[in-house]
């Protein structure tokens, strides 16, 4: 039977646990992952016990506290606290969810916080989105018309307006991409769910005069293709999209229209 060992540096380890000053409120510990490019420790997962009364309602609420009161070193990203920017995606309790949007109430044990899955991490709960983005860029994800003058108002009706509806609202924050196996095994390939809603974006949009090319450009077997609706993308989306949905439209619309 073949044998595997994991490199040293691959096994998380207990770290530290900070209680809770002596508090005669409510109580809920979360534990974190961290790790830091700056010293050669393993990662490990750090213990916080926090009073949930004088702390918000929300996981990131949580996290800002410890940073604030207990560890100034425990890094995240975070900018709206409101599901608008989509920087707080990481795996909590085990799914991947906006921290803002992830209520302290709704996890009855103890809360497990780890950085979104399979991505390379730059530090504690913050992972490398490089090839991600780069991935974004690669669909051109703006609207690109020939029509004269350039410089003028396109409308739409509301029919054609509508077609762009449970698209505008994802706030990129990967939570998707993250949670596909077949992203998972071949993220530097295949665009994932995130990119590719992005890309039926553009591609429904009745200003844009590119269907054709951007379809064309999909239509390759490691890009889109590697898409098997195992449907986790929907399943995890915080903002209650369908990326699985709009891949399938692509699809579609390459065996009719091109
Ligand atoms: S439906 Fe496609 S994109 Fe979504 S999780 Fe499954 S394989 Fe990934
Ligand atoms: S589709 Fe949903 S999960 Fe995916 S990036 Fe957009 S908002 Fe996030
Ligand atoms: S802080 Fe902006 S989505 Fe959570």
């Amino acid at each position: 039977m073949a044998k595997f060992t994991l490199p040293k540096n691959s096994k998380i380890e207990n770290g530290v646990s900070h209680p809770m000053p002596t508090s005669n409120g409510r109580t809920k510990s979360f534990k974190i992952y961290r790790w830091s490019p700056d010293d050669d420790r393993n990662p490990c997962v750090d213990t916080f016990t926090l009073d949930i009364e004088q702390c918000g309602p929300m996981v990131l609420d949580a996290l800002i506290k410890i940073k604030d009161e207990v560890d100034p070193t425990l890094t995240f990203r975070r900018s709206c606290r409101e599901g608008i920017c989509g920087s707080c995606s990481m795996n909590i309790d085990g799914t991947n969810t906006l921290a803002c949007l992830k209520s302290i109430e709704e996890v009855k044990d103890d809360i497990v916080i780890f950085p979104l899955p399979h991505m390379p991490v730059i530090k504690d709960l913050v992972p490398d989105l490089k090839n991600i983005y780069a991935q974004l860029n690669s669909i051109e994800p703006w609207l690109k018309s020939d029509s004269d003058p350039k410089n003028i108002e396109r409308k739409q009706s509301p029919e054609q307006r509508s077609e762009l509806d449970g698209m505008w609202e994802c706030v990129l924050c990967f939570c998707c991409s993250t949670s596909c196996p077949s992203y998972w095994w071949n993220g530097d390939k295949y665009l994932g769910p995130a990119v590719l809603l992005q890309a039926y974006r553009w591609i429904a949009d009745s200003r844009d005069d590119y269907k054709e090319d951007r379809l064309n450009a999909l239509n390759e077997s490691f890009k889109l293709y590697r898409c098997h609706t195992i449907m986790n993308c929907t399943k995890a989306c915080p903002k209650g999209l369908n990326p699985a949905k709009a891949i399938g439209e692509i699809k579609k619309q390459i065996a009719t229209n091109i």
